[in-house]
């Protein structure tokens, strides 16, 4: 199968698929309005192509595209609609506008991204792989993507959909980045990058999925290697989650707030309530929620103390929490707290 013809014959398999059952209205597919008008949303009318990619690519690397395409996508390039905008966004609207996609790292990112390319590649993104590995927040696999979807470059990558398809196709276990890099690269269609790699994310999305894969719907299936164990193919190793107990705690006086803007790691530049490794004393439990945040299990359980005078503390008007960057953390906990002040 690894010989020419057998890959050209995988290559046209591909294709075949891919117009018929491709995710080819994607909107951050379509971001050359001349290509394919009927597909072009005009939500995107004047978002550089480059631009609406790397924006869809930075939040598709762990988020699903119906949540990215549902709450996320257009409200964000709204907001920020260029790499400018986005060299002078205020740290905390960005957060706010990142609120809800979780891996924070990623939204300062974007920012810092920008600001490089204004530096160093004339306030655009560059179309060279090599050049997009040198900028903040990308990895190998988003600067293919990007040099492929944005530019048409004949580019291949791998990303946990592919890397799936690959291992399940030669029959691979616990291949390295590096062989199926290498793999990709054999099989890459260079008269159409763009549609070949898309129809790769598209069959790992839709038919040769993590579980229970389609393989009786799979253009692939004749060629396929692993196709009578792909299970087989694609033990990851089991994330490894550390479990911790969280106390939150909610401070209010009359209609505002105590919330904590993050400085550690975990949550930078976010608003969550008092989180404590300790019951506080002299507060109202109200109630516990689970709760996962990277590598951490949280039983988070909540708690309200009402203050009689203001004392020195900071406080936030409820009003304006709409305002601010919250965690999901403190979206989840301030839900029990709006219960407890309503009951
Ligand atoms: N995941 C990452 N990139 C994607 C893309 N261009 N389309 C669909 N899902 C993706």
């Amino acid at each position: 199968m690894k010989d020419k013809t057998g890959i050209i014959a995988l290559q046209n398999k591909l294709l075949s698929w891919y117009e018929k059952h491709g995710r080819k209205a994607l909107p951050w597919r379509n971001l050359d309005k001349s290509k394919n008008e009927a597909y072009f949303d005009e939500r995107l009318s004047g978002i550089n192509r480059a631009y609406g990619v790397y924006i869809s690519e930075i939040m598709l690397q762990q988020t699903q595209v119906s949540r990215v395409l549902r709450d996320f996508y257009f409200p964000f390039l709204a907001k920020f609609p260029s790499l400018k905008t986005l060299a002078k966004a205020d740290e905390s609207e960005l957060l706010k506008a990142w609120q809800g996609l979780g891996y924070y790292s990623r939204a300062r990112n974007l920012k810092a991204c920008a600001l490089q390319c204004e530096a160093e590649f004339k306030g655009v993104l560059p179309r060279k792989k090599d050049e997009l590995l040198r900028l903040k927040g990308i990895g190998s696999y988003t600067a293919g993507a990007i040099a492929c979807f944005a530019y048409d470059e004949a580019v291949s990558f791998v990303d946990g959909n592919i890397k799936r398809v690959l291992s399940r196709l030669f029959k691979l276990k616990q291949a390295s980045l590096k062989e199926l890099e290498e793999l990709a690269e054999r099989i890459l269609n260079k008269n159409n990058p763009f549609d070949h790699n898309q129809a790769l994310l598209d069959l790992g999305a839709l038919i040769c999925t993590p579980k229970a894969p389609k393989c009786g719907l799979c253009p692939l299936y004749e060629l396929c290697e692993g196709k009578f164990e792909p299970l087989n193919y694609t033990k990851n190793k089991k994330t490894e989650y550390e479990k911790l107990n969280l106390h939150a705690l909610f401070i209010t006086y009359k209609d505002k707030i105590i919330l904590e803007k993050s400085k550690t790691k975990l949550y930078k530049g976010l608003y969550n309530p008092i989180l404590l490794e300790i019951k506080p004393e002299n507060a109202t439990y109200l109630g516990s929620f689970k709760h996962s945040y990277t590598k951490y299990k949280l039983e988070v359980k909540v708690y309200h103390k009402r203050l009689k005078n203001k004392e020195k503390h900071k406080f936030i008007a409820l009003k304006e929490l709409e305002l601010l960057p919250l965690s999901n953390l403190c979206v989840k906990a301030l839900k029990l707290l709006n219960q407890a002040r309503l009951s």
